[in-house]
């Protein structure tokens, strides 16, 4: 494509062939390279699209010049472009076959080589803070580049999907009013309200509702989220969702959507995922995102204790709770008494005390619990053992009192053992997750809380038992109701997650009376949205995907940053401005509230 007239140079740094022998060009970019030989002179003048050696045979002007163009400063070369012999030329080099003649050369800035951080081309000897804390100089690598191309591609393969689908892309407010996505908000006090202050939106859930009731019936946004919660790999305090809701729409409808949109982006023909409720998820891998790229899966064996001399086991059993087990083939791995020992801080974080496990070899059972282990019992691991490969091999036990950390430490080890033994497949590998819990009970609050959020609605079937359920004395059945909610995981991360929704008044407010909102927090917060469903609300459902996640998965990464311009770090600062930042003493005093100093 041709460029617009009014760049400062002619041409890009990559582009220069034998074809433009003889050609006057200007080149703008960073010195790369420079050498010299004396007699002769060379710089390597780079840009985002390349790399161009510079000669300075025919340089009329002073090559004193040269020694201000200290490596990355920036300048303009302008010259004659000029073949190179055959032996010259350079095969690692896309315009390795030219070099340009510079005629005149202008430092167009500076660097203070003595002082730069880090040189961002070749071997990179920085810290991830160091990085972060200088990002337009590791911006300048062509990894980054590479990335702010692919999540630009990826926005408007999304655009243009979601617009011919028939969406339109609608902007919701930033200076808003709490949503509930279950992090806690990051708030900005009003100058005008004093006392008062506005939330920065976790999602824009409701405002996308109400869009469906204002006849929007297809809405996309390519949105910020702010949530401020504990940071990890993947996940950062404001981060992009591509965020859609539908009127009229099925659960059905929405796997349809989704799975056409992952086609395009992770261009893959007539695409489709397999679906998965989330009680076998649960069951076969410990959570609610697995990661399909390997086997390992999880068996539950807590009938085959029961009556156990081992007391770990009998007195999980005693208390209720939950034993499962893996089974690791020889072919995979054979663990050493060093690998087993570690085991333990694989679990730890998790709440896991340890991991029980027995091998199987030629010689038979042994090691670890093999004691406890009868034939009887080990006739009925093997028939539980579902996996390709059966026999000689390390059995692995997750046993507590509380399933959940049965299934938490089940899935860590198995996670671990997948990366560790390089055992994950190539490729993207997608799940439809569905029939989550609607509520989740929270000891510390003494309160049910919503497993996705609370204008999700429970499944269809379900409805009546919802709205006739006491939430002081039917813990039980409310506990054991799932929701019409649905999440997309690929290769063990949540990239989407999504509902159909409430869209009556009376069990969106019932729903609120199960939440533990009183009358008047329910109305002070939520009021204008219950209101809204009392006009003539469609039927409507949604999903949003965490875009960032989206592109790590495109790009091959593990770690968010990566795919951020201006990330920030796991304690939520900016390290290159500096932010969070105390306000100056104005501020405060505009906006009505008392500061207390660090
Ligand atoms: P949910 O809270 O599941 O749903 O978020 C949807 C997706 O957003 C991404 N995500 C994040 N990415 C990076 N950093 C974070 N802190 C972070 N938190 C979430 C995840 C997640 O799957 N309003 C609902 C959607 C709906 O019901 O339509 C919502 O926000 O990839």
């Amino acid at each position: 494509m041709a460029e617009l007239q009014g760049l400062l140079r002619t041409h890009n740094c990559s582009e220069l062939r034998a074809t433009h022998d003889g050609q006057e060009v200007v080149l703008c970019g960073w010195v790369n390279k420079y050498r010299d030989l004396g007699a002769l002179h060379f710089i390597d003048i780079r840009d985002k699209y390349g790399l161009t050696q510079l000669g300075f045979e025919d340089f009329a002007g002073d090559l004193s010049i040269l020694k201000q163009c200290a490596l990355e400063s920036v300048i303009m070369a302008k010259g004659l472009v000029r073949k190179r012999p055959s032996d010259a030329q350079n095969k690692n080099m896309e315009t390795g076959e030219v070099e340009v003649q510079v005629k005149e050369l202008e430092v167009l800035s500076r660097a203070d080589v003595d002082n730069m951080p880090f040189f961002p081309h070749g071997q990179i000897e920085a810290t991830e803070d160091q990085r972060l804390k200088y990002r337009y100089l590791d911006l300048r690598t062509t990894k980054l580049q590479e990335t702010l191309k692919l999540r630009s591609k990826a926005n408007q393969i999304v655009r243009n999907f979601l617009t011919n689908e028939g969406f339109v892309e609608v902007e919701t407010p930033i200076l808003y009013k709490s949503t509930p996505e279950g992090a806690r908000d990051y708030i900005v006090p009003s100058r005008v309200h004093p006392g008062e202050v506005y939330a920065l939106p976790q999602s824009p859930q409701t405002l996308k509702q109400l869009l469906m009731i204002g006849n929007t019936d297809k809405y996309f946004q390519i949105c910020r989220c702010f949530r401020d919660e504990d940071l990890r790999a993947d996940r950062q305090p404001e981060f992009t969702q591509i965020d859609i809701e539908v009127s009229f729409a099925t659960q059905e409808y929405m796997k349809n959507l989704v799975e056409k949109m992952l086609g395009e982006l992770f261009k893959k023909d007539n695409f489709s995922m397999p679906s998965m409720s989330y009680d076998e998820a649960m069951t076969r891998y410990g959570c609610d995102k697995p990661d399909i790229r390997f086997g390992l899966e999880h068996m539950t064996v807590t009938d085959l204790f029961k009556g156990s001399d081992f007391k770990v086991f009998s007195s999980v059993i005693e208390a209720n709770g939950l034993i499962k087990a893996i089974f690791v083939p020889e072919s995979v791995a054979t663990f050493s008494r060093k690998n087993t020992d570690a085991f333990v801080d694989v679990v730890k974080p998790y709440g896991g005390k340890g991991v029980a496990f027995f091998k199987v070899t030629s010689e038979g059972r042994s090691a670890g619990v093999s004691k406890f282990i009868t034939d009887e019992i080990y006739a009925e691991l093997e028939k539980l053992n579902t996996g390709e490969e059966k026999g000689n091999g390390t059995w692995l036990f997750f046993a507590d009192a509380d399933s959940e950390v049965s299934h938490a430490s089940a899935d860590a080890l198995r996670r671990h053992l997948g990366k560790e033994y390089g055992l994950q497949k190539e490729g993207h590998h997608f799940l439809w997750v569905y029939d989550f819990p609607l509520l989740e009970y929270s000891p510390e609050e003494k309160r049910f809380v919503a497993k996705h959020h609370p204008f999700t609605s429970p499944k269809i079937d379900e409805i009546e038992n919802f709205l006739n359920a006491d939430p002081e004395g039917q813990h039980e059945i409310l506990k054991n109701m799932a929701a019409e909610a649905y999440d997309v995981v690929c290769n063990g991360y949540e990239l989407g997650g999504g509902s159909v929704r409430i869209h009556r008044q009376d069990l969106q407010t019932k729903m609120f009376q199960v939440l533990g909102f009183s009358e008047e927090e329910a109305k002070k917060q939520f009021g204008f949205f219950i209101e809204a469903l009392k006009y003539g609300t469609p039927p409507h459902a949604g999903i949003a995907f965490g875009m960032d996640r989206t592109i790590m998965m495109l790009a091959g990464t593990e770690n968010i940053r990566d795919v951020i311009a201006f990330p920030k770090t796991t304690s939520a600062t900016d390290l290159m401005a500096s932010s969070p930042s105390s306000p100056a003493e104005d501020q405060t005093k505009d906006l009505h509230f008392q500061w207390r100093k660090k």
